[in-house]
This record gives C-alpha cells, sequence and structure tokens, in this order.
C-alpha cells in the first residue's frame, strides 16, 4: 500500500521506501563487520519489526539464526503502558550466543530495557540494539542502540511494520498519522 492511496488518514511521508532500503543496506554492512567470525542471533520483536527484519537480514552477507519474541506495552492506544507482557516467547537459549534484538522503533524506551534485563538474564554473550526508528524526544529511559535507523520528532508514526490499532503495517513509507483517525 502506498501513501497516495491512505492520504486523508496521514499528515506526511517521514521515511520513504527508498531511504529505509539505503539505510538498513549501510547497517547490514557495519553489522557484518562488526560480528565477523562470530555467531549471531537476530531476535526481532513481533509483530512490528516484521518489516525491518526481512529487509534487513536478507541485507546481510553472512549466515545468522533468527527468532521472534512477542511482547505487548500498548493494546490499542498510542502510549506505551510500561508494562511488559509475553505474548511469545523465544524457541531459542540464548546461552553464549550473540544478540542483535531488531525493533521497529524506540520511543519511551521502556520496552526495549525490559527486554534487555530480560535477554541478559538468559546469559546471552553479547546483547545489541538494532531500530529502524528513534524518538529522542519520548525517551523515558537511555537506550544504548548500537544501529540506528533515523531519528524522528515525536508524532505517532505508522507504516513499514508499526501500526495503529493492526493497520496501516503493508504502508511502504513510515508516514505520521493524522490525528483525527486517534482522537
Ligand atoms: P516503547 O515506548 O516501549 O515502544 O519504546 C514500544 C513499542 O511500541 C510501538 N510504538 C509505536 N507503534 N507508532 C507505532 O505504530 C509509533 O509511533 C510507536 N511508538 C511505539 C512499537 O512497536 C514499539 O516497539
Ligand atoms: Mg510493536
Amino acid at each position: 500500500m502506498r501513501a497516495a492511496d491512505i492520504s486523508d488518514q496521514l499528515t506526511s511521508v517521514l521515511v520513504t521506501e527508498e531511504q529505509i532500503h539505503d539505510k538498513l543496506a549501510e547497517l547490514a554492512a557495519r553489522v557484518d563487520s562488526d560480528y565477523e567470525g562470530k555467531e549471531l542471533i537476530l531476535i526481532g520483536v513481533l509483530k512490528g519489526a516484521v518489516m525491518v527484519m526481512a529487509d534487513f537480514a536478507r541485507q546481510l552477507q553472512r549466515d545468522i539464526t533468527m527468532d521472534w519474541m512477542a511482547v505487548s506495552s500498548y493494546g490499542a492506544g498510542t502510549k506505551s503502558s510500561g508494562v511488559v507482557q509475553i505474548r511469545k516467547d523465544l524457541d531459542t537459549d540464548l546461552h553464549g550466543k550473540h544478540v542483535l534484538i531488531v525493533e521497529d522503533i524506540i520511543d519511551s524506551g521502556l520496552t526495549l530495557s525490559w527486554l534487555l534485563e530480560n535477554f541478559a538474564s538468559r546469559g546471552a554473550e553479547s546483547i545489541e540494539v538494532l531500530a529502524l526508528l528513534r524518538k529522542p524526544e519520548a525517551a523515558k529511559v537511555e537506550i544504548d542502540c548500537r544501529y540506528v535507523g533515523f531519528d524522528i520528532p515525536n508524532d505517532f508514526v505508522v507504516g513499514y511494520g508499526l501500526d495503529y490499532a493492526e493497520r496501516y503495517r503493508n504502508l511502504r513509507d513510515v508516514a505520521v498519522l493524522a490525528p483525527h483517525v486517534y482522537s
């Protein structure tokens, strides 16, 4: 789905499909070099990170393994509750593994800070974060994120995996959702 088709529901396009593609290629080259000679597992956070994972993982020139975790902290609203629930746990034992968490967006940072603690307690050898988007103005906790795609303003965004009430995930770009849609 393209932004033009639902332009009445969007305020503006923030990041285009092409910009995302170029940025993920750049991040993949860095990850290839940073993890040379190491076994790497990518852990995607469902459901928002599905598109990032699919495109990022295929830009890598190396072998990886992949697992998924589903957590929920938002419900149907647009603000993080800070209360994180595991909806689907990993299938993989993280002991001794080099873990790269793949996320769509760091907003308040509450979800990731919870995930980082949770993964550390499972004995991972190293844990880093890749996030396509980050909202610096929304941070409630600082997240040490090694691979960031784009810093964006503090607006609610949709597309490229990001949803509002499960809609807009298949929008190719990342766009600001028009306030009249959720208020
Ligand atoms: P936090 O606030 O814990 O964010 O860093 C956790 C998760 O909430 C989702 N999220 C968003 N989803 N537009 C969305 O469609 C947004 O602007 C937005 N901000 C946060 C996202 O899944 C993130 O992983
Ligand atoms: Mg999400």
